[in-house]
């Protein structure tokens, strides 16, 4: 049975992420998406929040699950004796950062391998900050987002009303 955990902060899920999952869950017998934490990220929606969209949006794929952990991503892999961890990979900017906790990973625990999945074309500038500017001025983010997490998504991070004021 082989085991991939995919990480990331999903503050919020976008179809990006959606895609990237879906892809991993046809290479792996069991694929965890873990919400995890980036101490230098400031959220949006609290963990719960976050996993109750993916969840939600994951529902349909039967060898996906949805958990969350605090802790260093190395000690959860090495816990659930995954073999892999799975990443997105949108454009060059993403690279060395990847690439550096992509070795780090691996110094802390040896028995994983970091896979990363080059992002569809169409998804290439798609990014949860994105998404987040977008729907706080109230534009339209259904394009962005799978349709369970879209309401989650607009009635958090909604400040400005569409409409010119005369
Ligand atoms: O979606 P993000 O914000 O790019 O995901 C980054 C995340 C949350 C996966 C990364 O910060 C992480 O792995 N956090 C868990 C703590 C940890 O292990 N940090 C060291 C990574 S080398």
């Amino acid at each position: 049975m082989k085991t991939a955990v995919c990480p990331g902060s999903f503050d919020p899920i976008t179809k990006g992420h959606i895609d990237i999952i879906t892809r991993a869950a046809k290479l792996f017998d069991q694929v965890i998406i873990l919400i995890s934490v980036n101490y230098d990220k400031k959220y949006s929606f609290t963990s719960e929040e976050r996993c109750d969209m993916v969840r939600a949006s994951v529902s349909h794929l039967p060898n996906v699950t949805v958990d969350h952990f605090d802790g260093l991503l190395a000690d959860y892999v090495r816990e659930k004796k995954a073999c892999a961890i799975v990443k997105g990979l949108r454009a060059v900017s993403d690279f060395e950062y990847e690439f550096q906790m992509a070795l780090a990973n691996k110094k802390l625990y040896d028995g994983a391998e970091t896979v990363f999945l080059t992002t569809q074309g169409e998804n290439m500038y798609l990014s949860s900050s994105l998404v987040k500017q977008i729907a706080s001025f109230g534009g339209d983010i259904s394009h962005f987002v799978p349709p369970q997490a879209l309401e989650a998504i607009e009635k958090r991070l909604r400040r400005y009303t569409p409409g010119i004021k005369e």
